[in-house]
């Protein structure tokens, strides 16, 4: 079987993903979600998200921090690639590989998405950062769940499972 290449994102109505250098909401079985679904997978993501996770690596996986600017540590607890192609090539035997954002990581992985696991969160909420990819055209939707707003959850969402055709 060939190596998946899924991104996992949040994206509001409007595309929105990020504020001020967080979420642009607070959904608790959203990150449970996150941190499920990425466990023991490769995960890649821009230098800004890994500050908005505070700067440590998520563990039990394998995080690399696309960054013309950071050093990687000398523990190797997590590690550094200069660009999104060099990122994916640390790891061309994985069965799946994570794409965690921000903007423009998921631009830049969009030639090589097999997959997106895409929360889409019921609300425009005010945001500087958006998920630029449009899910149309050579995308099919072939899984939705959803999650209604709750005392936990001020927005109702949907898990929703994007395949490119020609990878299923
Ligand atoms: N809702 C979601 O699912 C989701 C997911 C991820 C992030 N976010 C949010 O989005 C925001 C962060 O995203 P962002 O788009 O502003 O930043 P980002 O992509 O996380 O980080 C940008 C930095 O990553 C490096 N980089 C990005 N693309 C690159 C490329 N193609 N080649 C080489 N280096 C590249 C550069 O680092 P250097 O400057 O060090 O060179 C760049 O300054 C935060 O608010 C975060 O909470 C939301």
């Amino acid at each position: 079987m060939s190596r998946r290449v899924t991104a996992v994102v949040a994206a509001g109505e409007n595309d929105a993903i990020g504020l001020d250098g967080d979420l642009p909401w607070h959904l608790p079985d959203d990150l449970r979600f996150f941190m499920r679904y990425t466990l023991h997978k490769p995960m890649i993501m821009g230098r800004k998200t890994f500050e908005s996770i505070g700067s440590k690596p998520l563990p039990k996986r394998v995080n690399v921090v696309v960054s013309g600017s950071l050093e990687a540590p000398a523990d190797g607890s997590w590690l550094v690639a200069r660009d999104l192609e060099s990122a994916l090539a640390l790891f061309p035997e994985a069965e799946e590989v994570i794409i965690a954002g921000g903007a423009g990581i998921y631009a830049a992985a969009l030639p090589f998405l097999t997959d997106v696991r895409m929360t889409r969160v019921h609300a425009s909420p005010e945001a500087q950062v958006f998920f630029p990819i449009r899910l149309e055209g050579d995308w099919t939707l072939v899984e939705r769940e959803t999650h209604a707003a709750d005392k936990r959850h001020a927005y109702a969402f949907d898990f929703e499972h994007w395949k490119r055709s020609g990878e299923w």
